[in-house]
């Protein structure tokens, strides 16, 4: 296997069927149905219920923990802030744990020390397709009866300890947008073994309908036939994942393991070609863990070189361009100037969001160098790859 191709047969044979019914609303739903019974096998979970995107997912599973306002959320500040936006969406106050200096995730030490009494949640994320010790945080989580959310958007199919990373947490979100693993251009999925919880997270997502429930994403028409007919039980929002979308992520989802493999194939040569640098150290992929690498990762540790000068080189040399690791979320003016759209006024007033509050995140984050993975040409990524041992040697 060494050319694949991202958007295959299925994925356009499904989206015909789909436009083959005119968008009838009768007709509705049907494809969305069937993805989400597809994640279900896939996850060997109970419960999927899809969505708009990854961020909605993840303002949702908090709404069905019963997290809202004064309750505190903890996350890492090392991530797309869209783990922070569902905090904030979600009226509650996020405080953030550092981040491990060889694997990049959360720390459950850090996790640890975040926890006052008003700690509801953590959300971990397995940055770059990497978990995060779950043993270790379920078992916090457990001692503090805290909810454990996992944004798994940059993980699709890794492990830990042999399980499937989306089935550690109490919920797992999973993003389609257009970079990550498998995509529908933009959707998102929540996974859940929690009756509880899937019947909210399928309520919220879905205005607060009293005709959808766990495997129901639709009111049936025959219901909606009477004048007396109540359709809202509670408030909710229209987060629903569209059919079209859905039709392109199911057949993403038939060939994910090809689609994961390339990354991981495409990540281990540039592991290779760092593995005796003195200048770049990569991810740590601890014993029993399987990164599914969204992204691979490396940190620059000599300081006289600079992101900016590797970068042109690497480019100059051939190479594609490399992402720098987003701002830590409470670094984004968003957070510095604090326009929360008058949600500001909601959270604890005691929570520290200075500069310093995550020592190891804000060292790593301006040196982080993120080597996109996502080649669906095997002798490209390999190319690649030997740009990166050219431009180490040019440094050192
Ligand atoms: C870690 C993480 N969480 C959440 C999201 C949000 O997903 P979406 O763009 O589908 O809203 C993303 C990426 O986009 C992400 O990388």
């Amino acid at each position: 296997m060494s050319i694949i191709e991202r958007v295959g047969k299925k994925e356009r044979q499904y989206v015909e069927e789909v436009l083959s019914m005119n968008f009838r609303s009768s007709a509705g739903y049907k494809m969305t149905k069937r993805l989400e019974e597809a994640f279900v096998e896939k996850f060997d979970s109970k419960y999927a219920i899809a969505f708009c995107n990854g961020t909605a997912t993840l303002h949702v599973a908090l709404e069905a923990a019963g997290v809202g306002m004064g309750d505190e959320v903890i996350v890492p500040p090392l991530t797309m802030s869209s783990t922070t936006f569902g905090v904030l969406h979600a009226n509650a106050t996020p405080v953030f744990a550092d981040v491990d200096p060889d694997t990049f995730v959360i720390s459950a030490d850090s996790i640890e020390k975040c926890i006052t009494h008003r700690t509801k949640a953590i959300i971990v994320v397995s940055l770059y397709g990497l978990a995060p010790d779950f043993d270790r945080i379920n078992a916090i989580a457990k001692k503090h009866n805290l909810v454990v959310i996992e944004d798994d958007a940059q993980c699709f199919l890794g492990k830990y300890k042999g399980k499937t990373v989306g089935t550690l947490g109490d919920m797992a979100s999973f993003s389609f947008q257009s970079s990550k693993h498998i995509t529908s251009g933009e959707g998102g999925m929540l996974i859940t073994t929690n009756l509880e919880y899937a019947e909210r997270i399928r309520k919220y997502s879905c205005l607060g309908y009293a005709g959808v429930s766990t495997n129901k994403g639709k009111i049936s028409k025959t219901d909606i036939q009477e004048p007396d007919y109540s359709r809202h039980v509670s408030l909710g929002w229209n987060y629903r994942m569209s059919d079209v979308c859905s039709a392109v992520a199911l057949g993403q989802l038939e060939h994910i393991e090809e689609l994961v493999e390339m990354r991981i194939k495409s990540a281990k040569l540039f592991a290779e070609a760092i593995r005796n640098s003195k200048i770049l150290i990569g991810q740590k992929e601890p014993e029993g863990y399987l990164n599914s690498y969204w992204a691979y990762t490396a940190k620059l540790v000599d300081d006289s070189i600079g992101w900016k000068r590797f970068r042109d080189k690497y480019l100059e040399l051939g190479g594609d361009g490399i992402y720098a690791a987003w701002k830590l979320t409470y670094q984004e003016p968003f957070f510095k100037n604090m326009t929360f759209l008058r949600r500001e006024e909601l959270l604890n007033k005691d929570v520290n969001y200075s500069d310093g509050i995550c020592p190891v995140a804000e060292y790593l984050q301006p040196r982080l160098l993120q080597f996109k993975t996502n080649y669906f040409d095997f002798e490209i990524a390999k190319r690649k790859a030997d740009v990166l041992a050219e431009t180490i040697k040019y440094f050192e």
